[in-house]
């Protein structure tokens, strides 16, 4: 019993793993935000682009063959992005858009290439910029809703695990009783 409970909740743990680079920030207009990713193994990263899939054939940010690449770069985001770390140490690929606008709203996907790989979408993100003064949103960053779903599975897991484990101790002691 409590052995199927537990792959019950590794099953469900794994599916939120696997579904939680899904994020969605809500922003205020004018705050700096981060959009976090981050590549996951340790080959050299040859490729960053961040792009929104309304802006079709523009980029947001494109890193390339150790430099940025300004060709092809939405104008609007022009001295407005930036890797939060250029040494992309422990792959962290985490784009920082300053002064959000409202229509800075979208889709925004992180695709990587490192050596020896093909380029492959690693993060999506929907970030919401709401206008100035609106409720809600922090003072940078934005709000984060992004562990959800492991915060759901978690809770879940403990919902089923708890009664079993507690079930398990009562059935122990009751048998320990019996040879008493
Ligand atoms: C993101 O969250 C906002 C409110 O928090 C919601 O209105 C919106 O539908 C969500 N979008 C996605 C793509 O999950
Ligand atoms: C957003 O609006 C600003 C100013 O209104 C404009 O310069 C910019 O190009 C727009 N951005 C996008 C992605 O359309």
């Amino acid at each position: 019993m409590s052995a199927l409970i537990t792959s019950l909740c590794s099953t469900l743990m794994f599916a939120v793993f696997v579904s939680a680079d899904q994020k969605n920030i809500t922003a205020e207009s004018g705050q700096d935000v981060t959009l976090t990713s981050r590549a996951p193994n340790n080959n050299k990263i040859i490729v960053v682009e961040w792009s929104r899939a309304d802006l079709e054939s523009h980029h947001v940010l494109l890193y390339r063959d150790g430099q940025f690449d300004p060709d092809g770069q939405h104008p609007s985001f022009k001295n407005r992005v930036d890797l939060q770390d250029r040494q992309m140490k422990d792959g962290d690929v985490s784009l920082i858009l300053k002064n959000v606008m409202i229509n800075d709203t979208g889709t925004y996907e992180c695709r990587v290439q490192r050596q020896r790989e093909i380029l492959s979408l690693i993060t999506s993100v929907y970030l919401h910029v709401d206008p100035p003064g609106q409720s809600g949103g922090n003072k940078d960053g934005g709000r984060e809703d992004g562990s959800l779903g492991l915060k759901i599975g978690l809770s879940v897991c403990a919902v089923l695990l708890v009664p079993a484990v507690v079930g398990f101790l009562i059935y122990r002691k009751h048998k320990q009783q019996q040879m008493i």
